[in-house]
């Protein structure tokens, strides 16, 4: 995509550049609370949010407007955090994975909720060295194991957001989270 930073397209996507580097001013629309303006439309919106608000110890995300195969960015105490409806796919292919083969062997149903296995919630903060992970927004690259990549040092994580490849020695952090209702999850 040719287009300047900060220009947005006639049907309102935001070119690739902007979107990662203000993903936090997009996440703190969720972070601001859920209903009334919150209005979630994944990284498009660039309001912001007050430091107290990003500064709290617990998160609420709406996540009615992502859809399987989609993610968005969230703040969590100042970190980001990935939240990714999996599609079927995704979730067969991270059910595949022989456990016992992987770094940190962890199955996807124990890094998701029971009864809801497509939603996986992890901090976007690599375990190598602290870099965001690509592979959350549309268009970034997702890796060799189709969930998320680093590109620091090249650690490829798998649609568990498990470490597959490269010199990260843990799979991304999943929060402690709770799903307040159907549309909202309470990170933290
Ligand atoms: S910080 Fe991610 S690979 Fe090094």
């Amino acid at each position: 995509m040719s287009q300047d930073a900060g220009t947005a397209t006639p049907e309102g996507h935001v070119a690739e550049g902007v979107r990662r580097r203000d993903f936090i001013n997009i996440a703190a629309v969720s972070a601001a609370g859920v209903g009334g303006a919150a209005t979630l439309i994944p990284l498009i919106s660039q309001m912001s949010a007050s430091a107290d608000v990003l500064a709290a110890s617990s998160t609420e995300i709406d996540i009615s407007q992502i859809q399987p195969g989609q993610a968005i960015k969230g703040v969590f105490r100042k970190q980001p955090v990935f939240i990714r409806n999996l599609t079927p796919a995704e979730v067969a292919e991270a059910n595949k994975v022989d456990v016992g083969s992987l770094r940190d062997p962890q199955t996807l149903k124990e890094r998701t909720k029971e009864g809801k296995e497509n939603w996986l919630i992890t901090m976007g903060v690599c375990t190598h060295l602290g870099c965001v992970p690509q592979g959350a927004a549309e268009g970034e690259v997702k890796g060799e194991f189709g969930g998320y990549f680093c590109p620091c040092h090249g650690s490829h994580y798998d649609t568990a957001a498990r470490i597959r490849k490269g010199p990260a020695p843990k799979n991304l952090l999943v929060p402690e989270y709770e799903f307040t209702s159907d549309t909202v999850v309470k990170i933290g």
